[in-house]
Parts: structure tokens; C-alpha cells; sequence
């Protein structure tokens, strides 16, 4: 009988596993080219995103060798960096190598000193032609501070303590992509405009991955819209009413969206899953980011309906943006991009333990007290982007 000894090591661009005859040490070799190798493509982009997706990579990289697994990033340019080579925020090739990689792990792109908001192309497109070609209608982002930061956020701990929740961005659809979307010249002065628009087959298939999602969690489907005043939002309510009933065992309550923003910081601990729209979804997630103490703890993950060899296809990002005021000075936080990189093994990858051991390396290094100044404590340890890095790196080779 042969027993696994669970190398998968990649071998003149083949894979293999490694076998051994049982009460023996013969060691036999299995070809194998299903198991093990993962391509990704890495956009690290503008500002702060190539400092803290190089601290993602480093823990991908520390990932592979401790689990035997082959993981390959290929990297490109995305963003401002990619207009001033390229002279596109994403060029065509770049986009082909996503859609030919397992996960896409992305930085930041934009941001205010970056771009120019009357130029023809801007960094940010290269974000929504990703979302929109790739069909990553569904952003998650889950909240859950950890305990040993509680005390980094501006509110009070008792608030925060036991906070768990997600929120499920719509991502390809409502005011981001509803045209017309102008600034109109006229004689009699500039008028602007943007347009809202959600068909029912959207916002279906947003709500039911959020109560989908739910099953696996505490059955609780928060819906917040602005229904008394938008009609996009009307049938948004009315939809998610109908998606409810597949799912007699999860609950739903709509909320507006400004009582949504209250509600946050006031009992957080009372939500579960909160399902939105597009624009919403990135202001309330911001907000949702104090909880866990910093923009810069907080991952996401962008998925759609294609599958992979191993898992979901997806876009793995911080939410933060490219933070032009500390880029380059190693004071950016690299957690988020790593806890990104957690979430892309899970997901993307299939590899739950792997992506267990990077949540828990990170556990441990603010557990000891290391911290970046956005998420600096009295008697913890101030470090750069770098050592965080090497901290979590340390933790997952152990
Ligand atoms: C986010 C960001 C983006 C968004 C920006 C960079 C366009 O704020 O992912 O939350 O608004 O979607
Ligand atoms: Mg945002």
C-alpha cells in the first residue's frame, strides 16, 4: 500500500507527489499535474499597493514552501504606473494574464496626488474594466477585529468586542457604471451628471450570494438600500423580499443606508452579513474599517460565478487606497494585503489550512504587539511595512 506523504513539489515544469511503500522508506514518485501549482497574477499598482502586495507575495511564497505548493506570481502594471509605460491604466496583455491565472492579487490604484481628475485615462479604470470583464459582481469584506486591537480604534471596546460581520458589495453595477456619466459644458454653467441603474437579475444575484453566504454563518442578512427616496433601491427591497423566501431559515431586515452608517458604530455587534449596492458598499466599508481599527486591516475578496481547477476565480485587494502621503517611507500597513492573501488560498486556491496559518500568523504578530503607526498602541512595538512582513514570513516558517 502506498501512503501520501503530501510533498507536491513542481519538477521540470510537471508536478508530483511523493508516495512511500507502507513500513518501508521507498519513496515513489507520482506525477500528478493537478495538484499543488497555482498561478497568480500580481497588479501591485500605484503608491502603497507595490510596498504591501510585496509583503503579500513574500507570505505566498513562505506559504509554498511550508505546504509544498508550487505558487507562481506574475506581475504587471496596473494603474498610473501602467499609463505612464503603457499608456493604458491596463493594457490588453495584462488583462489576458488575469483571466489566465487562478487569482488576480491586487494593490491600490489612483488617489489624490496620483492622477489628474481631467485626464483622458484614469488609474481607477483599470479597477472597473477588472471587476466588470472579469464578472466580479460580488465584493466581500469581512470585519472582525482582533482582540489585541481593540484598544487601536477610536471606539470604545465594548462596542467592538465580538464584532463579526461581512459585507457583500455589489460591485458591477449602480452608479459606477450607469451611463450617461458626464460633466456637461454649457453656456449658462457646467451641470453633471450620473446615473443609477440596477436591472433585477443584479441585484438577484448579489442578494442570493449574500444569503447564501449567511447559511454558513449566523443567518442574518442585513439589506440596507435608500428606499425611500431611490427607485433603484425600491427594487432592491423588493427583490431581496422575493430571495428571501428560497431561504425560509435565514432572517432579513432592510435598513436605510444612513441608519446603516449609525447602526455601525453604535451596535455593531448586531450584524451578520449586510448585502448593498456599489457605492454604499465602498462608503459603508471604509466606515466598517474603524472597527477593526485601521483601513489597513481590512482584505477583500471580489468574486463572480467562474470556477477554477481549485476554486472561485477572484480579485484579492485591500481596501485601502494608494495613501500618497506615506507612500514609500515603509510606514504602510501590509496586514490588509496579507489578510487579502488569506482570503485568495481560501477561496481562490481551496487551501483553507494555508489560509488558517496566515490569519493565525497574523494573529500572533499583533498579539506580540507589532504594529505600523496607523494601528500604533501605547506599549506595543512601532515597525516598517518590511518587518511586519518578516513577522508574519517568521510565523507561517515555523
Ligand atoms: C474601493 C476603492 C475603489 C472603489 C476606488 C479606488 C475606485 O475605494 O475598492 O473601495 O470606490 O471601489
Ligand atoms: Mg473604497
Amino acid at each position: 500500500m502506498l501512503c501520501r506523504l503530501g510533498a507536491a513539489r513542481r519538477l521540470t515544469g510537471r508536478l508530483c507527489a511523493l508516495y512511500t511503500r507502507e513500513g518501508t522508506n521507498e519513496h515513489f514518485q507520482e506525477i500528478d499535474s493537478t495538484m499543488g501549482q497555482y498561478q497568480i497574477a500580481m497588479l501591485p499598482g500605484d503608491g502603497i499597493g507595490p510596498e504591501v502586495t510585496a509583503e503579500a507575495s513574500r507570505v505566498l511564497q513562505a506559504i509554498g514552501r511550508r505546504f509544498h505548493h508550487t505558487i507562481e506570481l506574475a506581475q504587471a502594471l496596473v494603474g498610473q504606473a501602467a499609463i505612464e509605460e503603457e499608456g493604458e491604466a491596463i493594457s490588453e496583455a495584462t488583462m489576458t494574464l488575469c483571466q489566465h491565472s487562478d487569482a488576480v492579487l491586487f494593490g491600490a490604484v489612483g488617489g489624490a496626488g496620483v492622477g489628474n481628475p481631467n485626464a483622458r485615462v484614469q488609474p481607477e479604470h483599470a479597477l472597473f474594466r477588472l471587476r466588470k470583464e472579469l464578472a466580479l459582481f460580488a465584493n466581500l469584506r469581512p470585519v472582525r477585529p482582533f482582540p489585541a486591537l481593540l484598544g487601536a480604534s477610536t471606539l470604545k471596546r465594548d462596542v467592538l468586542r465580538g464584532v463579526d460581520l461581512l459585507v457583500v458589495r455589489e460591485l458591477t453595477g449602480g452608479l459606477y457604471y450607469g451611463k450617461p456619466s458626464e460633466i456637461r459644458e454649457q453656456q449658462d454653467g457646467a451641470s453633471a451628471i450620473d446615473t443609477m441603474v440596477y436591472s433585477e437579475a443584479e441585484i438577484e444575484r448579489i442578494v442570493r450570494y449574500a444569503f447564501e453566504l449567511a447559511r454558513g454563518r449566523r443567518k442574518r442578512v442585513t439589506s440596507v438600500d435608500k428606499a425611500n427616496v431611490l427607485s433603484c433601491s425600491r427594487l432592491w427591497r423588493r427583490t431581496a423580499e422575493r430571495v428571501a423566501k428560497d431561504f425560509p431559515d435565514v432572517e432579513l431586515r432592510h435598513m436605510l443606508v444612513d441608519s446603516c452608517a449609525m447602526g455601525l458604530i453604535r451596535q455593531p455587534r448586531e450584524f451578520d452579513v449586510i448585502v448593498t449596492e456599489n457605492m454604499f458598499g465602498d462608503i459603508l466599508t471604509d466606515e466598517a474599517s474603524m472597527l477593526a481599527g485601521s483601513m489597513g486591516m481590512l482584505p477583500s475578496a471580489s468574486l463572480g460565478l467562474r470556477t477554477t481547477q481549485h476554486g472561485k476565480f477572484g480579485l484579492y485587494e485591500p481596501i485601502h487606497g494608494t495613501a500618497p502621503d506615506i507612500t514609500g517611507q515603509g510606514k504602510a500597513n501590509p496586514l490588509a494585503a496579507i489578510l487579502s492573501a488569506a482570503l485568495l488560498l481560501r477561496y481562490s486556491l481551496g487551501l483553507e489550512a494555508e489560509a488558517h496559518c496566515v490569519e493565525q500568523a497574523v494573529q500572533g504578530v499583533v498579539q506580540a504587539g507589532f504594529r505600523t503607526p496607523d494601528i500604533a498602541t501605547s506599549g506595543g512595538t512601532t515597525v516598517t511595512t518590511r518587518q511586519m512582513g518578516d513577522e508574519v514570513v517568521r510565523r507561517i516558517e515555523k
